[in-house]
Parts: structure tokens; sequence; C-alpha cells
């Protein structure tokens, strides 16, 4: 009805799609997720669920992060921050695969449970076989009350909002920045983690909110490199460590919204087998901003380019070097790389949208997809 249609805009804010509005809410949802929780200045998280449980993750033999989705991928770049600044072995695992394996869950070992809707069902029921066997279980969800948080032992709320368009972006960002106050508390508390590099760590996150700005500003330049790609049938996206998983994501979204086939890649890994389909046609999309990797991913872009291939990357402002290999490039402002997947995600996100609206689709409702998979 003409109402219904009146109330949907009035939802949207102003935005043509809850995708572009949630895209631009991430200022405010990052915000919001560490308000009240990271004081940057007096050096202290607060995070009570987490609090009561500290214990067990500093002590942890293992930390096993289970998810699906776009919440699986920030369990990855979890894995990677949880790895450097805590030393705990950390384990990523789709829901479906842990839970139809008869798991190994050990004495020591704790369970992060990742999930927007707090509803999958793959999800539930791998934290809930693995309660069964003993393990400690703590959930980064966003919506409050569902079954997953019901199922956990404790865990941090990402209070990210309510998420309507089908394809997760506000909900992975403050994912992202729960589990990196998790992985800062531990390190800490431990002391894996320096006081010099903690705090600095604690002013880079701070200052995630403003950054993720500033990459939204790139809209109208995402827009138009959108515009020269939008009829490719394949594409490529590629990173290396803190920025694997971003490509993994970038690809996600892109296939979700828009229908064209991605791969995402380690950057490395591309040169034993996906190199193979690189052509004049083919974009390929590279993470490549400064972090400890960056030499290396300079010389996957050569590899493209050698071959013919489109290369378009995000890169730190200012990274001439890296602007000069690219056909076409989106700025990011630089942050620490264990920080910098919530930035560089920003343009991956806006890029698979407006690829997906120049194509007609329904970017809120993309086809055969649902909000939450609650069949096994
Ligand atoms: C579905 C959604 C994705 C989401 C995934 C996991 O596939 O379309 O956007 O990432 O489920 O959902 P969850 O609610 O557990 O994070």
């Amino acid at each position: 009805t003409k109402l219904d249609m009146e109330m949907a805009a009035i939802e949207k804010g102003g935005y043509d799609h809850f995708m572009l509005k949630e895209i631009f809410e991430q200022p405010n949802t990052i915000f919001d997720c560490l308000r009240g929780r990271l004081d940057a200045t007096g050096g202290t998280i607060t995070m009570s669920g987490i609090q009561k449980y500290a214990d067990q993750l500093t002590t942890a033999n293992r930390i096993i992060m289970i998810a699906c989705g776009t919440s699986w991928h920030a369990g990855l770049v979890a894995e990677y921050i949880f790895e450097e600044v805590t030393r705990i072995p950390v384990e990523v695992e789709y829901a479906s695969e842990f839970r139809y394996r008869n798991p190994i869950i050990n004495k020591g070992d704790v369970i992060i449970a990742i999930s927007q809707s707090g509803e999958t069902a793959d999800t539930l029921v791998a934290i809930e076989t693995a309660k069964e066997k003993g393990a400690i279980i703590l959930g980064v969800v966003n919506v409050v009350g569902s079954s997953i948080a019901r199922a956990s032992h404790g865990g941090a709320y990402t209070h990210a909002g309510p998420e309507i368009g089908v394809a997760s972006t506000k909900a992975f960002t403050a994912q992202l920045a729960v589990l990196t106050m998790i992985a800062l508390k531990i390190g800490y508390i431990k002391g894996t983690l320096t006081e010099k590099r903690y705090m600095h760590l604690l002013n880079e996150l701070n200052d995630v909110p403003e950054k993720v700005a500033t990459a939204l500003m790139q809209k109208d330049k995402i827009r138009e490199i959108a515009s020269k790609y939008k009829n490719a049938s394949d594409s490529l996206y590629l990173g290396r460590g803190y920025n694997f998983p971003v490509a993994l994501e970038g690809a996600l979204k892109l296939k979700e919204i828009s229908y064209i086939h991605a791969e995402g890649y380690p950057a490395a890994e591309m040169k034993h087998g996906p190199i193979a389909l690189v052509d004049e046609k083919l974009p390929v999309f590279f993470v490549a901003t400064k972090d400890s990797f960056h030499e290396k991913v300079l010389s996957n872009m050569q590899e493209i380019k050698a071959r013919k291939g489109k290369v378009i990357a995000v890169v730190s402002e200012g990274d001439d070097a890296a602007s000069a290999l690219a056909d076409d490039t989106i700025t990011v402002p630089y942050a620490d790389e264990l920080i910098a997947p919530m930035i560089n995600v920003i343009p991956m996100q806006l890029l698979a949208y407006y690829i997906g609206v120049s194509k007609g689709y329904d970017v809120d409702k993309p086809r055969n997809l649902a909000k939450s998979v609650t069949v096994e």
C-alpha cells in the first residue's frame, strides 16, 4: 500500500536502500559499539560479559571461532589479531562443518560464536554441541536476546542496531570492533602485548569512526569505478594478512549483490590457480593498504598487470607507488594493520552496492538469499 511505501521510505532515512543507509551508519555504529567500553586515554577496556571469563580466555589453550557468511570473515580477521596479540592459537570454523564432524574439544578451549542475527541454525547447533562437550561459549551477537546470545555463557553485543539489508555491512565492522577489544584486553592481561603497543592500538581503535567517515567520502569515485566494471562476468579479490579476509568479504559482497562471480584469494596463493583466469577483461580488486606485507602485495599487482588484467586497488592516502600500479584507485586513511580491515572493507561494500544498483537489482533483497538462515 501507499502507507507501507511511505513507512519504508521513512525507515530508510532518505537513503535509496537499507544497504546504503547501513553502510553510511558505520561511523555511528562503530562509535556506539566502542562507547562505554573503550577508554583510550585511561587505557581501559570494560566488557562485563567478557570480564567474567577473562581467566578462561587468558589461560585458554585454543580459541575456536564459529560462524557463517560475513560473520565467518570477521572470525578470520580476529584469528590474525588474537594470535598476534594474545599468542593463543585460533581456529576459525564454518559452523556447518564443525558441527557435523564430531569436533575435538579439550579442556581449556574457548569458543567464540559470531552472529549478527543470533539465529543462524548451524551456528546455534554448533555451540550447543561444543557446550555439551564442556567448552566455554562466548557470543559476539548483534540481536539482543537472540537464541545464540541465550545459549552462550557470556560475550558482548555488537550494538549495531537493526540490520535490514540482507548483505551484512554494519554488523561486520561492529563484530571486528568487539573482537578487537576482546583481543587487546586479553593480550594486555596476559602481557603478550606491551603497554606501548596496547595504548597505541586503543588510540587507533578510537580513531576508527572518523576514518570510516573519511573512507565513505570516496563514494562518488567508487560509483564511477562501479560503472566501469559492472559488465564483468568474473572478478578476483586479493589481499594478504589482515587484508586477506577483507578480500574474501569484498568478493562475497559482490556475489550477493551484483551476481557477478567473484573469488577472494590470498594474493600470494593466486599463483596456484586463479592467475590462469587473468586476461584484459578480468577486474582484479586488491586490498593494498600499507602494512607489513605491502611490498609483496605490490609485486602481486605487477604480476596481474603483466598479464593485462585490470587492477583496482584500495590504497592508503598518499601511497603513489601503489596508485601507479593500478588502473583505478580508491584511497582510505592509513590505520595500523590490525585495525585497518574495519576501514578497508568500506570501499568493498560501496563497490558491490553501486554495481548492484547500476544493474537494477534489488540490493536489499538479493535473489535466493535470506537475512538469517534458520534451516540447517
Ligand atoms: C546469511 C546472511 C549473511 C550473514 C550470514 C550469517 O547468509 O545473508 O549476511 O553473514 O547469514 O548470519 P549471522 O546472522 O549468523 O551473522
